[in-house]
């Protein structure tokens, strides 16, 4: 009976550890793609879903920072705050405020446009 109970609880420990494992492939392979980066297709989803919300045009924005705007989004990649913020570093205001952070994902492929010059085309 006792054996039977540990033999269930391994089980399931590697039955997680497998599955864990190969949700990080699919997520290294499929999911996220770097490779070719656009403002419309990458960007802008990301930021419409998550950022909208309190930084656009049709909200009163804070931190006077409108997502919409491109002169507005290089003065905080400039000065460092759009990654530091998302990467919810020590010294930046985690962002999205008072929400999740972005998946390893979106902040790779934010911070890969952001080293390609920001294009937005
Ligand atoms: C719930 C509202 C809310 C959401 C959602 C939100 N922010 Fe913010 N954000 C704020 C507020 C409020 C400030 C001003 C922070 C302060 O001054 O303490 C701010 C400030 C910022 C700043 C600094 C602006 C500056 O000029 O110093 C950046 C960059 C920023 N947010 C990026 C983002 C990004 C990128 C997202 C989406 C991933 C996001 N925020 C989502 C509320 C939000």
């Amino acid at each position: 009976m006792k054996r039977h109970t540990v033999a269930i609880i391994f089980s399931t420990i590697i039955l997680f550890s497998c599955n864990y494992y190969n949700e990080e492939e699919l997520y290294g392979n499929e999911i996220c793609d770097t490779s070719n980066i656009t403002y419309d297709e990458d960007i802008k989803p990301i930021l419409q879903q998550n950022c909208y919300y309190c930084h656009s045009s049709s909200v009163v924005y804070s931190g006077n920072l409108n997502l919409e705007n491109p002169e507005h989004i290089r003065r905080v990649v400039d000065n460092g705050k759009l990654l530091k913020n998302i990467k919810h570093e020590a010294d930046g205001d985690p962002m999205p405020q008072g929400g999740a952070k972005l998946s390893d994902c979106k902040i790779n492929k934010i911070e890969k446009w952001i080293n390609l010059g920001t294009p937005y085309k």
